[in-house]
């Protein structure tokens, strides 16, 4: 058994999707359901009785504590977060009590739980901390990729919080032994993502016929993983990494912004041609992001020498997937900005928590 925080989001949901259809273990899934979580990204599992949902919050110990006990998982994936830097730009403080307070609080109830088993089940267990490379701050156009090693230099409220939950995790395993992991990945697309991120926002707004809006030059660069990959890399560091390290993942795909909203525009002309025009006449420059980080780009060499891992998907086959996934599935983003799975989740759950 494992429990899954954050499992009804992007990654989260891949996550589980991916671990269950492998066959490997079940799964409990702890999500809050903000904004950005979504039940029916795990439609594919309803009814599975190796997924159990359940409503709640990472910062409610007395919660975690009982989880923790009725379901005695051997491992903690830990996804749940707040993950949009425009959002933590707009309004910090949910990504400071989501982020830092909440891991703090689940390391906290890890490390009580963990203390209690005994001795087989203690060595064998793994808090696995799923973290972003943007902890370690931007980097100019000549400079190496992202390492291990790499100094913090954390330039936004979301990649701050994150840091300091990196910082946590780490203290926890120096001063406890508690048998942690972290993992810092690049930037992910795929299915199930929320359309206020860069790739599915550029999707949803040229099929609507809207502006695609890119922020200052479009010369920002990022390194592109297909999330399945992700996935896949954090379920071998949970199975062979060594306790106590961190792992970069990442996609040695580095773009441009501008590259990356092209690229989904040549596919859409492709796979949905416009009535008139070009998708790419609806690319917009407009103002850019305060303190917005020019580039990252992970080297995920430790991660590939030590456990093999590879990405799957090219930029090209990811991002082809990626659209035709959206292409297929109107019906999930009509669900998730519509309002209608708001009122839904309300209707459904309250401030009840289900399992
Ligand atoms: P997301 O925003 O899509 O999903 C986050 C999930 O966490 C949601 O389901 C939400 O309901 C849940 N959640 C939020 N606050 C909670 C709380 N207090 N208690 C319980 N659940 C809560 O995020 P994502 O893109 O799937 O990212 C998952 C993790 O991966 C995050 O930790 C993020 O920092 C990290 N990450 C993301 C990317 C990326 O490109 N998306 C890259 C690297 C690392
Ligand atoms: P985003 O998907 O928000 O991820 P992150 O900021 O965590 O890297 O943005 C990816 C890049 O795309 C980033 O450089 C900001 C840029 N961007 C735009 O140019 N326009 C947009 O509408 C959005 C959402 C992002």
């Amino acid at each position: 058994m494992l429990l899954v925080t954050g499992g009804a989001g992007f990654i989260g949901a891949n996550f589980i999707l991916s671990t269950l259809a492998g066959g490997d273990d079940a799964v409990v899934n702890l999500d809050k359901l903000t904004y950005a979580g979504n039940l029916r990204s795990l439609d594919a599992v309803r009814g599975d009785p190796r997924h159990v949902f359940v409503r709640g919050d990472i910062c409610d110990r007395d919660f975690v504590r009982n989880l923790l006990a009725t379901h005695r998982p051997r491992a903690i994936v830990h996804f749940a977060a707040e993950s949009h830097v425009d959002r933590s730009i707009l309004g910090p403080a949910d990504f400071v009590q989501t982020n830092l307070v909440g891991t703090f609080s689940l390391l906290e109830e890890a490390r009580a739980y963990w203390s209690a088993l005994p001795a087989a089940e203690a060595s064998a267990f793994r808090f696995l901390h799923v973290s972003t490379d943007e902890v370690y701050g931007s980097l100019d156009s000549g400079d190496p990729a992202f390492s291990e090693a790499t100094p913090y230099r954390p330039n936004s409220p979301y990649s701050a919080s994150k840091a300091g939950s990196d910082h946590m995790v780490r203290a926890y395993e120096h001063t406890y032994g508690l048998p942690t992991l972290t993992t810092n990945c690049s930037n992910n697309y795929g299915p199930f993502q929320f359309p206020e991120k860069l790739v599915p926002l550029v999707i949803h707004n040229a099929l609507a016929g809207k502006a695609l809006p890119v922020y200052g030059d479009g010369l920002n660069v990022r390194d592109w993983l297909f999330v399945l990959d992700h996935c896949a890399a954090i379920r071998e560091v949970l199975g062979r990494g060594r306790v106590g390290e961190v792992y970069n993942i990442g996609g040695s795909s580095e773009r441009s912004n501008l590259e990356v909203v092209r690229a989904l525009c040549s596919l859409l002309d492709r796979m949905r041609p416009r009535s008139s025009g070009r998708y790419e006449d609806l690319i917009t420059f407009v103002k850019d992001r305060p303190g917005h980080d020019r580039r990252y780009a992970v080297d995920a060499g430790k991660l590939r020498a030590e456990l093999g891992w590879r990405p799957a998907e090219s930029f090209e086959s990811g991002m082809a997937r990626t659209v035709q996934w959206y292409l297929d599935h109107p019906e999930w983003v009509e669900s998730v900005t519509s309002g209608t799975y708001c009122g839904w989740v309300e209707q459904q759950y309250g401030n009840r928590s289900a399992a």
